[in-house]
């Protein structure tokens, strides 16, 4: 058992707070379609570290899918339809993600969500991202269905200010969060990754992170 509070539905859903959901083993079901979705993406647009607007390489690879894809570089934070690394559209969302991104916002109370983003983040032992707000969409009214696939990570998930204290909420694979609503502008971040093995994914956490970008 290893939920929120022990002892507390142990399997499903639970509000992190309002707006803000933790569906346990949610995405576990369809590990092996989401897998080899990832990799035939990565092969057409690969993993990166993407330069921050400040100058520093970001410890997370990043790829996405999607009609809009999330970047930053010198000119800084946004969404683009094409790669700039292959110069060529992002790779199309593939029907099993734009499935389990609308069942998993409609389980959390976001019915017809229809993502148009997702940024497919990886982890290494030690990779964080620091807590931050995703505000570089178009439409708050969306929510955010993030999944966690591979070694487990302690997701932080904060207040509306920068400062607010954050929960520490342990997500393994299959995990799926959705945020919205109240929550949608909440401060959030994975502590440095903790070494670790997964059957599938060896030392890496991958997250797919979907958005109603446009
Ligand atoms: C993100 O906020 O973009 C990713 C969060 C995560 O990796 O779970
Ligand atoms: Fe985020």
């Amino acid at each position: 058992m290893r939920g929120l509070f022990e002892d507390e539905n142990p399997a499903g859903k639970e509000e992190i707070v309002g707006g803000a959901f933790l569906l346990r083993a949610f995405a576990l079901a369809r590990e092996a379609a989401l897998l080899a979705a990832v990799e035939a993406i990565a092969k057409v647009s690969p993993f990166r570290h993407m330069i921050t607007p400040g100058g520093f390489r970001m410890s997370v690879a990043m790829t996405n899918c999607g009609g809009l894809g999330w970047i930053t570089d010198r000119r800084g934070y946004r969404y683009d339809a094409i790669d700039p690394e292959t110069g060529r559209k992002w790779p199309a969302m593939p029907p099993e993600f734009s499935q389990l991104a609308v069942e998993a916002a409609g389980e959390a109370g976001f019915s017809g969500f229809h993502a148009d983003a997702c940024l497919i983040n990886r982890y290494a032992p030690g990779t964080r991202l620091t807590l931050h707000q995703d505000k570089n969409e178009q439409d708050y009214t969306a929510p955010i269905v993030s999944v966690s696939l591979g070694v487990p990570a302690t997701f932080l998930f904060g207040g509306i200010e920068r400062g607010d204290k954050a929960r520490r909420i342990l997500v393994t694979h299959g995990d799926v969060v959705v945020w919205g609503g109240p929550a949608r502008l909440r401060y959030h971040g994975i502590a440095p990754l903790k070494a670790a093995q997964h059957p599938k994914l060896g030392e890496y956490r991958i997250n797919l992170t979907f958005r109603k970008a446009g």
